[in-house]
C-alpha cells in the first residue's frame, strides 16, 4: 500500500472524494412523470388540484401539469375547461384564445372548441366542410372539479376516471380551510418523501436552522410507522415532562399528505384529537418541478388564526417564507433549500437510509407496487372505494398526560402507547367526525388513566 502521509507525517489517507463513486442513475419508474411513464400513468388514475380558483381571472391562462402543456379557462358561462395547449387546426396556443359563452374560441382562425373538447363551430369554410371537420377534429379536454377555492383535474383514462375524493378533513366545519401553493424547482418524489420523514422536524426545522416551528419539534422522539392500503402514517412521539405528545404525519397515496400543526402544538398543553393543519397534494409540475397546492386549516384543532396572513401557509409549509435571499436561504434552510439542493431528481442509488428513514422507504416501495399494478393492467387502490365517503384520515395532534414510567424504558412506552393512539383513531374508520371525536376523545383519556394507574 502506498504511504498516504506527506513530509511532516499528516496522513491524509481519509480524504476519500476519488474513490468515493456516485451513480447519476435516476430511479426512472418511480420518479419521472410524462405521459406514458409509470409513475405518469399512476399519477393520471388520480384527481390533481392544478390552480387557485382565485387565480384565474377573465382571461385563459397556460399550465403544466405531470408535463403536459394545457390551458385552462372559465367561459363566459362559468365553466371550467382544461384542454391541450395548441389548437389542432395549425396549433396556436388557446392561452391567446378568447373565451365564449360557451367554451374557447383560437385567436389564429376562430376554430371554437366547448369544454369537452368539441370542435362547435369552424369559421370561414363552407357548412359541408366545417361539419366534416367537426366530425373529425378534437380538441385533448380534461374533467375538471372545484371545490372550496381549488381547481382539480382527471387527466387519466376517461373510463377509469374515479369520483373526486372527498377526505373527511375537507368537511370540518370548526376550521377555516385558506387555499395556498408552495412551488419547488425538483422531483415531486424528493418534496412527497419529506412527509414521512419526521425526523427531519428537529433538525431542518430546530437545531439545523433556527427555530421554525413550535419549541418542542427540538427533541426527535420515538418515531413509528403504519401502513395498510393507501395509507403511510408517521407518528413522533415525544416526552415532553408528564406529558406524551402524538403527532402523525400521513400520506394517502399517491400524493395527499397531511400532518400536525406546525404552531398550536407543543407538547405541552393537553390536546384530544387535534387535526391536520394543512391538506396537501404534492403535484409533479414536470419531472424536475413540482407545486404543492394545498388548504391552511386554522382553527382550534388546527393551526392558530394569527397564521391565517398572506405568509402564514408558507409558514406553515415549511417553517420560512419561500422567496427569500439566498443568504437567508443559507443561514436558516428550510425544506425548499433540502428538497432542491438534492439536485433535480434525488438519485436513489447515492443516498444511505437508516432506520429513521423506514418511513420513506416503505412509501417508495409501496408506490413501486402500485406504478406495477397500474402498468399491468389493473385498479391501483381508490381510497374511497376502500374507506368508503368520507376518506378516513389521521394526521394531527394529541397531547395526553402520561408520565414516565420509572421502572421501564421510556422510548418503548412511547411506541407502545403510539401503536395503542393510531390503533383507537383506525377503530372508528366509517363514523361522522362528531363521532369520531367523541369515541377517540374518550379513547385516548381512558387510554391515559389505564397507563396512569399501572404507573402509580
Ligand atoms: S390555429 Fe387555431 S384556428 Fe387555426
Ligand atoms: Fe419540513
Amino acid at each position: 500500500m502506498k504511504d498516504t502521509k506527506d513530509k511532516n507525517g499528516t496522513d491524509f489517507k481519509g480524504f476519500a472524494g476519488h474513490s468515493v463513486t456516485l451513480s447519476n442513475k435516476v430511479d426512472d419508474e418511480i420518479t419521472r412523470i410524462g405521459r406514458g411513464t409509470p409513475a405518469g400513468e399512476y399519477l393520471r388514475r388520480y384527481w390533481q388540484p392544478v390552480f387557485i380558483s382565485s387565480d384565474l381571472t377573465e382571461l385563459p391562462v397556460a399550465i403544466k401539469i405531470l408535463g403536459e402543456e394545457l390551458v385552462l379557462f372559465r367561459d363566459k358561462s362559468g365553466q371550467l375547461g382544461l384542454v391541450h395547449k395548441h389548437c389542432p387546426h395549425r396549433q396556436a396556443s388557446l392561452e391567446f384564445g378568447i373565451c365564449r359563452e360557451k367554451g374557447i374560441q383560437c385567436c389564429y382562425h376562430g376554430w371554437h372548441y366547448d369544454v369537452d373538447g368539441t370542435l362547435i363551430e369552424v369559421p370561414g369554410q363552407p357548412t359541408a366542410t366545417a361539419d366534416m371537420i367537426k366530425n373529425k377534429v378534437r380538441l385533448g379536454a380534461y374533467p375538471t372539479f372545484e371545490f372550496k377555492g381549488l381547481i382539480f383535474a382527471y387527466l387519466g383514462p376517461i373510463d377509469e376516471k374515479p369520483e373526486f375524493p372527498i377526505y373527511d378533513s375537507l368537511e370540518f366545519e370548526d376550521m377555516e380551510m385558506v387555499p395556498y401553493k408552495a412551488p419547488f424547482n425538483c422531483n415531486w418524489l424528493q418534496v412527497l418523501d419529506a412527509i414521512v420523514d419526521p425526523i427531519h422536524t428537529a433538525f431542518l426545522h430546530s437545531n439545523m436552522s433556527r427555530q421554525q416551528f413550535s419549541v418542542g419539534f427540538g427533541e426527535v422522539g420515538q418515531m413509528d410507522f403504519f401502513e395498510r392500503d393507501n395509507w403511510i402514517l408517521g407518528c413522533n412521539t415525544r416526552r415532553v415532562g408528564d406529558n406524551v405528545w402524538f403527532r402523525i404525519n400521513e400520506v394517502v397515496l399517491p400524493n395527499f399528505t397531511q400532518a400536525g400543526a406546525a404552531f398550536r402544538a407543543d407538547g405541552t398543553k393537553q390536546i384530544y384529537y387535534g387535526r391536520s393543519s394543512f391538506s396537501r397534494w404534492v403535484v409533479p409540475i414536470d419531472d424536475e418541478t413540482t407545486i404543492c397546492y394545498a388548504w391552511a386549516n386554522f382553527g382550534k384543532r388546527g393551526d392558530p388564526q394569527a397564521y391565517n396572513t398572506p405568509e402564514g401557509p408558507e409558514l406553515i409549509e415549511q417553517g420560512e417564507v419561500f422567496d427569500r435571499p439566498y443568504e437567508e436561504r443559507q443561514r436558516f434552510p428550510a425544506d425548499r433549500e433540502a428538497c432542491e439542493g438534492m439536485g433535480a431528481i434525488n438519485i436513489h442509488k447515492n443516498e444511505h437510509l437508516v432506520r429513521s428513514d423506514r418511513g420513506v422507504a416503505m412509501m417508495r416501495q409501496r408506490i413501486r407496487k402500485q406504478i406495477r399494478t397500474v402498468i399491468s393492467g389493473n385498479q391501483p387502490y381508490l381510497a374511497s372505494k376502500i374507506a368508503g365517503m368520507p376518506i378516513p384520515t389521521y394526521g394531527g395532534d394529541s397531547v395526553l398526560s402520561i408520565p414516565k414510567n420509572e421502572k421501564g424504558d421510556d422510548a418503548s412506552l412511547l411506541s407502545k402507547l403510539a401503536h395503542e393512539f393510531v390503533d383507537i383513531q383506525f377503530q372508528v374508520d366509517g363514523k361522522s367526525e362528531q363521532q369520531r371525536i367523541k369515541i377517540v376523545t374518550a379513547g385516548l383519556k381512558e387510554m391515559q388513566s389505564r397507563h396512569n394507574s399501572k404507573i402509580k
